[in-house]
């Protein structure tokens, strides 16, 4: 069983699922896919959306409800995809942005499809000073940091965590991507292995596939760790330890990754 921690499955709130019954097919094809836990994660922030802690605490018990009259085996936990703006700093310390499962540990944030902008690491630390961990949503789907995963590496040295999407490992979002993703997997810069879904076809609940092409890349003990174990016990509120990856990377990789770290 696992955990996916980035999931558009709460109806009507964002470009994510748009009506409960789409949610509850979500939801099947999830449990299907033997995903017990949901952080559902609608956009806030992003210029479009905003959903704000107390509508997405809401929103969780209403589908979680549903969910249970229908039998459907499965656990959500409140959280949001957070663009990385300014004015996050200022709704995470009021408490009026969510951290991953309202744990207040870890906020998991997106950067701009095409570009880095300017202070984004700043915006890393601040987040970082006030005790909670970013955790950096698609980074092989930003096309800088895709060409350029050394901005990731930087941000991974200094204590974010990264979460991959599934079907960017298995070639749904083009070669490029796809590329990427297998670069910052096999450098040991990526810490969880998500879904990202939206709907109940295409972007489907579903991590398994990305889970099995993780373990072609790498081998087995990492699949298992960022494809169930790091999500696990992020759902039970603890932080994924890096080290414990890097121990299992295959070698070569590992020894460059350290390597760069330590120039
Ligand atoms: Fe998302």
């Amino acid at each position: 069983m696992t955990t996916d921690i980035h999931c558009h499955i709460l109806p009507g709130i964002d470009d994510g699922a748009k009506t409960l019954e789409q949610s509850l097919a979500m939801a099947r094809i999830a449990v299907e896919d033997g995903i017990e836990t949901i952080f559902a994660t609608p956009h806030h922030f992003n210029g479009v959306y905003r959903n704000p802690a107390a509508a997405v605490r809401q929103a969780v018990e209403e589908l979680q409800q549903a969910l249970d009259a229908e039998q459907i085996n499965l656990k959500l936990l409140p959280a949001s995809e957070h663009h990385l703006v300014p004015e996050l700093i200022d709704a995470l310390a009021a408490g009026t942005a969510l951290t991953m499962g309202d744990f207040g540990r870890a906020v998991l944030v997106e950067l701009p499809v095409h570009n880095i902008p300017l202070g984004t690491g700043e915006l890393l630390e601040q987040i970082m000073a006030q005790g909670l961990v970013p955790i950096i949503a698609h980074p092989e789907r930003n096309s800088m940091l895709a060409r350029d995963p050394e901005r990731l590496e930087s941000w991974v040295g200094m204590g974010c965590l990264a979460q991959i999407t599934a079907q960017s490992c298995t070639g749904q979002f083009g070669p490029a991507v796809q590329g990427a993703a297998r670069q910052m997997i096999t450098g040991g810069l990526i810490h969880f292995l998500a879904s990202d879904a939206h709907r109940d076809r295409r972007r489907i609940p579903q991590t398994s596939p990305g889970r099995a092409q993780v373990a072609e890349w790498t081998n087995q003990a990492v699949a298992d760790l960022i494809g169930k174990e790091f999500p696990q016990r992020l759902s039970a509120g603890a932080l994924p330890d890096p080290q414990e990856l890097l121990a299992v990377l295959p070698g070569q990789e590992r020894r460059s990754w350290w390597r760069r770290m330590l120039s």
